[in-house]
């Protein structure tokens, strides 16, 4: 354990005791460090992983508090989604509900993105210069698909670190996560195959699989829990799935995170099955708990999950860097991606490849998780104070997202039209299923911390869904 882990176990022992009790000020940086013997940033990063685990806030100029319990209105139930398969057609919605999200003037509550004042952009342009300067242009013609042999080596590390050993010959760089996916739905389905994805799923999901005209079929989800597989299971009994799209690690809309039994089960019911599992897992990194999950692939020992992420979250949103890790598709992902854009950018690769080196990636992480988690709990104690009696909100425990349920009488289109009018996004329930069943939710980020906006919003949606409630 690291020196900042025990400090921190200290500070939280204390608190659960009531020794620290909820309003307390925590001692100071300064003071701990000094009466300690340790450096202040041990101290930081020991307050920054009590942030993460939602058990101090820091309030402006006045040091770390012991936080009241996130007051939180109760979950929504497990959903219960129509198991035929259909036909996907979303995209037009997608593309009229949410272009709005990117007007920078527009409380963004609806937007995919957190914020991009999280990132360590500085350090990044360093890393992005150095790794330029030296580059040796015959790299150009040499890296194509599957891409920097010195990243590709860096992302092998990490999956390493976290106990899930990647060969590096397995990974295939991408434009983003979004290609990575893209490309291993391609390598396994033909049109007109059905795929499972998780109800609600993330839109992008399913205009992937209207764009490849696919055909979705539901599974149904436990907001904290993420897909229920033994849904699932009786699903692949009664249709001829093709592919599964999920995301175990903190699900986009829901922010659900499936236990490591689950995923277990699942990979073992793919593989008795035959079916591959195309894994989303681009908020693994944004965890708030002690350790990072472990994606489903860490169980798979036939070669059948593609896991597929992304710097965009995490790290660097613009600079398009992602991968596939492919298994026994890897060598067809590669061939595609040649196929389809050749590679990804060089100059963008080797500057992550720098900075993952020696630009402080954890460090970076730490503070990120702690903030998003604060700010979770000012969405929810928002949401608490002003949505209407009768709404259900899920506990992301990573990620950005909360999924909130309105009273059934409220139409969130509705919603989201009043809001934009008072220049304030939201993503419409309709969005996250392929029958546009979840007409009465509502998916808020809270990635965006820094935007002064952000509760008065909160207040406004909540007075919209009452008049209309
Ligand atoms: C669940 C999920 N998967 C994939 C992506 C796309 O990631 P990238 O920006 O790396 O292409 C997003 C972005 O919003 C996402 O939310």
């Amino acid at each position: 354990m690291k020196l900042y882990e025990a400090l921190a176990d200290e500070v939280a022992g204390c608190i659960a005791s009531g020794q620290l009790p909820p309003g307390q000020r925590v001692p100071s940086v300064r003071e701990t460090s000094r009466s300690r013997g340790v450096s202040p940033s041990t101290v930081f990063e020991a307050y920054y992983l009590l942030e993460a685990r939602g058990l101090i806030e820091a309030r402006p100029r006045s040091g770390y508090f012991v936080t009241h319990a996130a007051a939180k209105p109760p979950e929504p139930d497990i959903s219960a989604p129509q198991t035929d398969g259909r036909a996907v057609e979303v995209s037009d919605l997608v593309f009229e509900v949410l272009g709005h999200a990117r007007n920078k003037a527009v409380v963004p509550l609806g937007s995919a993105f957190p914020s991009p004042t999280l990132f360590p952009l500085p350090k990044l342009a360093l890393a992005l210069g150095k790794a330029v300067r030296r580059l040796d242009p015959w790299r150009t013609v040499e890296d194509l698909s599957p891409g920097s042999a010195t990243l590709r080596r860096q992302i092998g590390l990490r999956y390493l670190a976290m106990g899930c050993g990647v060969d590096t010959e397995e990974l295939v760089i991408t434009n983003g996560a979004m290609e990575a996916l893209n490309l291993c739905l391609e390598a396994v389905t033909r049109p007109g195959d059905l795929v499972a994805v998780e109800s609600p799923t993330f839109y992008a999901a399913l205009q992937a699989l209207e764009r490849h005209s696919l055909r979705a079929v539901e599974i149904a989800t436990h907001p904290r829990h993420g897909v229920d597989v033994s849904a699932l299971a009786s699903v692949l009994q009664r249709h001829p799935v093709k592919a599964c799209w999920l995301m175990p690690n903190f699900q986009n809309p829901l922010g659900s995170l499936m236990p490591d039994s689950s995923k277990q089960q699942l990979v073992q019911l793919l593989a008795e099955h035959q079916v591959p599992l195309i894994e989303d897992d681009v908020y693994a990194e944004l965890y708030f708990g002690p350790q990072k999950p472990k994606p489903a692939k860490a169980w798979d020992r036939s070669g059948l999950v593609m896991h597929c992420s992304s710097f965009s979250k995490s790290l660097a949103p613009g600079y398009r860097v992602g991968w596939a890790a492919a298994g026994r598709f890897s060598k067809e992902v590669a061939r595609r991606k040649l196929m389809n854009s050749l590679a990804a950018s060089l100059p963008s690769q080797e500057g992550l490849s720098e900075y993952l080196q020696h630009g402080g990636y954890d460090r970076h992480l730490r503070q990120l998780r702690a903030t998003l988690a604060a700010h979770r709990n000012v969405v929810l104690r928002a949401i608490d104070k002003c949505f209407p009696a009768g709404t259900k909100v899920t506990l992301p425990e990573g990620g950005y997202f909360v999924w909130v349920e309105l009273p059934q009488t409220v139409d969130a289109l509705e919603v989201h039209r009043l809001a934009l009018s008072h220049d304030i996004s939201l993503a419409p329930g309709h969005l996250f299923s392929a029958d546009r069943r979840y007409r009465h939710h509502l998916r808020l980020n809270f990635g965006h911390p820094d935007n002064p906006h952000i509760e008065k919003a909160l207040h406004t949606i909540g007075q919209i869904a009452k008049a209309l409630a």
